[in-house]
């Protein structure tokens, strides 16, 4: 994507950096969308944060490193249950689930 819309935030830093510029963000909270994860609705405060990053794997889900990256940063692992979806249903549930939140 050389040229994404503006609502579009690209970066080349890598995961690490992503995470830590997304942390260093007052008010901010990053959750990694994984089928093994926390039942969506038994996680508390998920929607309390100004900022929540999402982290979304591709079609082979995060790597060993990745992983355990994420668990040294804290970043805790949410699901939509066992089954596993595209990524684009998994974007289309998120934004469900806070357009349900704002009700
Ligand atoms: C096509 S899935 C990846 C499938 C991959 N074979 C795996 O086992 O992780 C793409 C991404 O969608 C997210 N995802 C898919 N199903 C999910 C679920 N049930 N709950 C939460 N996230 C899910 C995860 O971030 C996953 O890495």
């Amino acid at each position: 994507m050389n040229n994404p819309p503006g609502f579009v935030q690209l970066s080349h830093a890598g995961v690490e950096q992503a995470i830590r510029d997304s942390m260093s963000l007052a008010d901010s909270a990053i959750w990694l969308l994984d089928a093994e994860g926390m039942p969506l609705s038994e996680v508390p405060n998920l929607g309390m944060k100004t900022q929540n990053s999402f982290m979304l794997g591709d079609h082979r889900g995060f790597d060993r490193k990745t992983r355990q990256m994420t668990d040294e940063y804290g970043i805790r692992r949410i699901s939509f249950g066992k089954t596993s979806y595209l990524g684009s249903h998994c974007v289309a549930a998120v934004i469900s689930e806070y357009e349900r939140m704002d009700r």
